[in-house]
């Protein structure tokens, strides 16, 4: 392998910094072992697990290099599979909830990109912002427990209707929060907290400041800025600009103050996703009491 680098087969995907860091390895006379994504002369990728030994001589030099390679292509493609596929089901059971309000079809999907936009910019760690995004559409599942006179009634609810809508929260809590699934558990947070208000007035908790977990604290932001910008039963949807007047008025109230300015700090990336996701062609009527 001596002078022969993997790049006459290397990936695009792959960046250089893994083979600058793996010759560094290996010359300085140490086992290198990682997985290196190639390409078929088809163009397609396959992957290989590598383990590259340095060989010594009797002077302690470099004489040659072993590497024993594994072809971990049908691994890494059922892991993708299996992710795409949990990815489509968290969409689709995130919509059940939806649904059944008769909210517009994409908002789900507009609430996750809106969460990745935030959870990226405040600095969350990967892990963190992947299971904040799939986890967030199912924000509403705990309106599956809400009857239809009260998730489809045209018009205001009175107090005692609120009362059960409010219930949502902590219904989703529970079908989540015995999970031991990272996804899971950020689903439980979620569900529990995106009714909270930086200011301790929102529910089912009255939590207040940081002691709302960020992922609430994100989704609430996102799902508001959708809500808002979307048709319900009781109200066409608001102008961007209203919508802006409104957070800029809440900002340390309904919301996180750093979350507002990230929010207007990358404006743009948010508009983006607006636009991208219209609602256009979407035959569901405008209906749905907002929680
Ligand atoms: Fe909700
Ligand atoms: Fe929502």
């Amino acid at each position: 392998m001596i002078g022969k680098s993997h790049s006459i087969v290397r990936h695009p995907d792959m960046s250089s910094e893994v083979f600058r860091e793996m010759w560094k390895t290996i010359l300085n006379k140490l086992p290198w072992t990682g997985i290196v994504k190639n390409r078929k002369k088809d163009g397609s990728p396959y992957w290989v697990k590598v383990t590259i030994n340095p060989i010594l001589d009797h002077n302690d030099e470099i004489e040659e290099f072993i590497a024993i390679r594994n072809d971990i292509t049908e691994t890494i493609l059922l892991h993708e599979e299996l992710g795409k596929t949990q990815q489509d089901m968290i969409i689709r059971i995130g919509e059940v909830g939806e649904t059944r309000s008769r909210e517009t079809g994409h908002h789900v999907r507009r609430v996750a990109e809106y969460s990745r936009i935030l959870a990226t910019r405040y600095g969350l760690s990967e892990e963190e912002i992947r299971n904040l995004t799939n986890a967030s559409p199912m924000h509403d599942i705990g309106k599956i427990g809400i009857p239809d006179s009260i998730l489809q009634k045209v018009g205001p609810l009175d107090d005692a209707e609120w009362e059960v809508m409010r219930t949502h929260s902590e219904t989703g809590y529970r079908f989540f929060k015995d999970s031991d699934s990272p996804l899971l558990k950020a689903a439980a947070i979620i569900t529990y907290e995106h009714h909270e208000k930086w200011d301790g007035s929102g529910y089912p908790r009255g939590l207040k400041g940081e002691a709302i977990h960020i992922f609430g604290r994100i989704t609430a932001l996102a799902d508001v800025f959708d809500a808002l910008g979307s048709d319900r039963c009781y109200k066409k949807a608001w102008e961007n600009e209203r919508i802006f007047e409104l957070f800029r008025q809440e900002r340390g109230k309904h919301f996180d103050p750093i979350l507002v300015d990230l929010f207007f700090k990358h404006l743009d990336e948010f508009l983006a996703i607006q636009s991208y996701y219209t609602e256009t062609g979407n035959e569901r009527g405008p209906t749905s009491a907002d929680a």
